[in-house]
């Protein structure tokens, strides 16, 4: 079995596709490398500080799979996925900002290394790098990625001003995790396409793939974010919770206390008192954590994203089958089943 991008495990049967993708990453990591350059050096060890920590790669291996389907060593596949991760990486710095996370990929976040201003302004520095590639890919791809972005912004705007009056919070929910992670995978799906010259109902296909992947992982990552602990996940458990961001878990156990009108175990009682109040004290975190990780909301919440990622393999159908299609099939089990 061969892995692609450690530590992120994606089976690849193809020797032929094994090698481009592995020659993809490293032409990714060169081009990464460079992206990050400043003539300030503080600048560059910023920038690189959670490029070089890790992270999976996933958006860059979504355009290098999608361009199979073309001419996958076309010019400018390469550039467009150093432009998504380059992306990615920038939103990594400001949501950790936004969400005052302490660790990210297994090391301190920008935000609690440097400080609140040093983490923005990287990120920063990284979508005007993240442009720089772009402008060379032409008018389509700025389009294309500036209404990404757009949708990007707004579902993490919307994830931080809640549901507004009346509207169901699973549905708010919903529509922020399109915004905030779809819009990337489906940019990626998309450039991977666009740029090996892939005909126009395959590109379509690959955008479908990615908004729905996206989904997926985004629910996953909820799940993570009570289920896993540090060494798996780089992160800090319950960050969410912490900041009061609901996810997926902690909607299903509001919504199956209000069913239950008051017909539930102490525990339960419980864990919706705290999570009412304000998780910020450590003691209480910790309480509110335990529960939600006994509660079978959260098995719920894994179910949920188990049929989303079917959804996206069934995005691939119009696809013809070869190694790349099976991949990209493989990387929807990925997408879920992942530890961090
Ligand atoms: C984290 O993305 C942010 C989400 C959209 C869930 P990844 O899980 O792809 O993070 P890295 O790049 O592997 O660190
Ligand atoms: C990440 O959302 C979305 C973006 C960075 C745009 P989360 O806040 O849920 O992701 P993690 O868990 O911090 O990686
Ligand atoms: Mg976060
Ligand atoms: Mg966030």
């Amino acid at each position: 079995m061969n892995v692609v991008g450690p530590p992120f495990g994606l089976s690849v049967w193809d020797p032929a596709l094994d090698a481009d993708l592995r020659a993809g990453i490293a032409a990714v990591e060169e081009g990464l490398l460079e992206a990050t350059k400043s003539d300030v050096p503080f600048i560059t060890d910023a920038a690189r500080h959670l490029l070089q920590a890790g992270g999976k790669r996933f958006r860059p291996l979504l355009v290098m799979l999608g361009a199979q389907f073309g001419d996958p060593h076309a010019p400018g596949v390469i550039p467009a996925a150093v432009v998504v991760e380059l992306t990615h990486l920038a939103t990594l710095y400001h949501d950790d900002v936004m969400d005052e996370a302490d660790a990210r990929r297994g090391v301190s976040s920008a935000n609690a290394r440097w400080g609140n201003s040093v983490a923005v302004l990287t990120g920063d520095f990284l979508f005007s790098r993240a442009s720089h590639i772009l402008a060379d890919l032409g008018p389509e791809a700025v389009r294309v990625q500036a209404e990404a972005f757009e949708r990007l912004v707004t579902g993490q705007i919307l994830e931080t001003v809640g549901p507004r009056d009346g509207r169901d919070p699973l549905d708010h929910y919903m529509e922020v995790l399109a915004g905030k992670t779809s819009s990337l995978m489906a940019v990626s799906g998309r450039f991977g396409g666009m740029m090996s010259g892939a005909g126009e109902s395959v590109v379509h296909t690959l955008t479908q793939f990615g908004e729905r992947i996206g989904i997926a992982f985004q629910l996953a990552d909820d799940v993570l974010d009570i289920a896993s602990d540090h060494h798996e996940s780089g992160k800090t458990p319950g960050t969410d919770l912490r900041e009061g961001v609901p996810t997926l878990p902690v909607l299903h156990v509001r919504k199956m206390y209000a069913r239950a009108g008051g017909d539930v175990s102490a525990d339960d009682r419980r864990l919706n008192e705290l999570l009412d109040g304000d998780l910020t004290d450590d003691t209480l975190h910790a309480e509110a954590l335990a529960l939600l990780r006994a509660h079978p909301a959260l098995d719920i919440a894994r179910r949920d994203s188990l049929r989303y990622a079917e959804e996206a393999r069934a995005a691939l159908a119009p696809l013809a089958e070869c190694p790349a299609k099976a991949a990209l099939a493989g990387l929807c089990d990925a997408a879920v089943h992942r530890a961090g």
